[in-house]
């Protein structure tokens, strides 16, 4: 399976977005991953739809979006609309995961269901069938820069695991506090889409810091 970066916009310098969108491009990341902050689910608020729409003019990469907004049915088709190609949600936002899960397909986006630190697998494990992502959160949500939760991993390896015993082919995607330096923990355990947020926007040479993590890929790809 590929491994994919996805730098997290909201580490960006937000006086130069067009910009930095074009130096992760450039430097051959396929993802940017789009974390949408309510106030509500999160004690946070980022950016919402008419920004997406925005930067949709002038990225071609993959825009993953990580909703972390409650009741994320309401607003899957705009999320669409402006441009998102993944929509994540998650399950603790919502009372009914499957159709949320039903309204992305429809919406023509793929389907990503996430966990927060204190979910386990088995919450999700009836929607693992129909989803095309997992997102393994390993910080509380709501914030760039913390620190990476080592014991999170477990739940990449038991997905992991549910992959290979029931032949499914869901990406294991992982975020929060992932830098050049732990990312191998995750990959060894299953994950193949690696969030950065501050890891890659948050240094000087972007480019170079995207670079790093692909060629970890690299290595892990010729494998
Ligand atoms: C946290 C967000 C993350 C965050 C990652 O709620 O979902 O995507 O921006 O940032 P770093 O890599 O700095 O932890
Ligand atoms: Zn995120």
């Amino acid at each position: 399976m590929s491994i994919y970066l996805s730098p997290s916009m909201l580490s960006i310098d937000f006086t130069k977005v067009g910009e930095q969108l074009q130096i992760v491009e450039q430097a051959g990341v396929p993802y940017i991953h789009l974390d949408v902050m309510d106030g509500v689910f999160v004690p946070n608020i980022s950016f919402g739809i008419p920004v997406i729409k925005g930067i949709r003019k002038a990225s071609n990469m993959v825009f993953d979006a990580h909703l972390m907004i409650v009741e994320p049915e309401r607003y899957i088709s705009q999320f669409r609309d402006a441009g998102a190609d993944i929509i994540n949600f998650h399950v603790e936002a919502t009372k009914d995961p499957a159709g949320c899960i039903a309204k992305i397909k429809e919406s023509g986006a793929k389907v990503g269901i996430t966990i927060k630190p204190n979910t386990s697998v088995d919450t999700i494990k009836p929607y693992l069938q129909d989803v095309d992502m997992v997102l393994v959160m390993t910080v509380e949500p709501g914030f760039g820069g913390q620190k990476f939760m080592e014991n999170q991993v477990h739940k990449i390896a038991a997905l992991a695991q549910i992959k290979k015993d029931l032949g499914l082919c869901f990406d294991i995607e992982v975020d929060g506090g992932i830098t050049q330096e732990n990312v191998k923990i995750v990959l060894d355990a299953g994950a193949n889409v690696i969030v950065a947020g501050s890891a890659v926007f948050g240094k000087a040479d972007i480019a170079n810091a995207a670079k790093e993590f692909l060629d970890i890929f690299k290595e892990y790809d010729a494998k």
